[in-house]
């Protein structure tokens, strides 16, 4: 009692009292926020750092392809398709070692016909020890092992830069485009240039400068010493009457980096007969030579890699494909086209877009 008469009795004015209630209740919940923010932010980056880059799944698929009816063994054609390992070795060896872990538990066991790589086997010459590892962890396919390469194969890129040359690139064609606007036009165009920007990064390849060479020939003489065939602009007839198999099974050069002829890779293929093609780039697919090709399988997208809500795939790193085909199945007119998202990735990140493995029986 004594003590609460005590208190009324002090001479505070009423508005300090107030504003110190309220400036220890903000500086209380702001704090909180602040660190709250700080820890979920730090929780998904590790997430997408080290957790999701690990979650190896692998999808299964069947695809029919009708013009092969009567050419493919009575089981279908099983092939395991892997692509866009992107090793690089050194620091990354760990995580690596830690994937193709992941990729010989999935497939422990496994009975298939073609082993299929679509490209970016490498993210630097230091990755090709893992890479043979890689096609160590997997069972002996029955029939062979096949595979393109991709622009990464080739080249390494600073895409630190990409932004930045993505938006000189985009203000170049902003001040060609507003030669042509008017005042009113180019004052919206001005106040909705970010907006646009945005747009523009999320259905353009990003753009990475080119920062130095992999040693392609290198990579292709080890892969082809493991007992690989690269199929390089060509293509092979798949055919084993023992079995009832008699397809062909075509490789592009790389879309970006390389000099992909797919005139001249189906050039000894007779009409009408059953193509797989391989090409670690889907753009492929605005290939006039398309239509002679009955399923194209394809990596590079990396499915967006991220994913953000209301935002959807970061990018597609791809001229023809629509972001909602950044993975998976889907048609261009009678060619059916798959579309993996991959093992590894360059950019060290991944988020809600999970590296896998694909299983494909193509039946007819
Ligand atoms: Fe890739």
């Amino acid at each position: 009692m004594q003590y609460s008469i005590h208190i009324g009795e002090r001479k505070f004015p009423p508005s300090v009292h107030v504003v110190g209630n309220f400036t220890d209740a903000a500086l209380w919940w702001g704090g909180g926020a602040v660190v709250a923010g700080g820890v979920t932010a730090l929780g998904l980056l590790v997430y997408a750092l080290v957790v999701e880059p690990l979650n190896i799944q692998m999808e299964r698929l069947t695809v029919r392809l009708p013009r092969a009816a009567g050419r493919l063994p009575r089981q279908g054609l099983r092939i395991l398709q892997l692509s866009d390992s992107h090793f690089q070795g050194g620091a990354r060896s760990r995580l690596e070692v830690a994937k193709i872990e992941r990729v010989r538990a999935l497939t422990a066991g496994l009975e298939y016909d073609l082993l299929v790589h679509t490209g970016d086997f490498i993210h630097y010459d230091t990755g090709l020890e893992n890479v043979l590892r890689l096609l160590d962890a997997v069972p002996p396919p029955r029939l062979g092992a096949f595979g393109v390469l991709g622009n990464h194969d080739y080249t390494h890129y600073a895409m630190q830069e990409a932004l930045p040359r993505m938006w000189r690139t985009f203000r170049a064609e902003e001040r060609v485009a507003d030669r042509r606007r008017n005042a009113l036009e180019r004052a919206f165009a001005a106040a909705t240039r970010w907006v646009r920007y945005i747009r523009y990064v999320r259905n353009t390849p990003l753009d990475g400068r080119r920062a130095g060479s992999n040693d392609a020939n290198r990579l292709t003489v080890a892969l082809e010493r493991w007992g690989m065939t690269l199929l390089h602009n060509r293509t092979i007839h798949l055919l084993r009457p023992e079995i009832g198999l008699d397809v062909y099974l075509s490789g592009v050069d790389d879309v970006v980096e390389g000099r992909p002829r797919l005139g001249d890779s189906l050039r000894e293929v007779p009409d009408g007969a059953p193509v797989i093609l391989l090409s670690h780039n889907p753009d492929i697919i605005a290939s006039p030579q398309l239509p002679k090709v009955d399923l194209v399988l394809s990596g590079h997208t990396h499915g967006g890699q991220i994913k953000l809500p209301l935002w959807g795939p970061a990018h597609t790193q791809s001229e023809y494909i629509s972001r909602r085909h950044v993975a998976g199945y889907f048609q261009v007119g009678a060619t059916q086209v798959y579309i993996t998202r991959g093992l590894g990735e360059g950019i060290p990140l991944r988020f809600r877009a999970g590296p896998q493995i694909a299983w494909i029986e193509v039946t007819a």
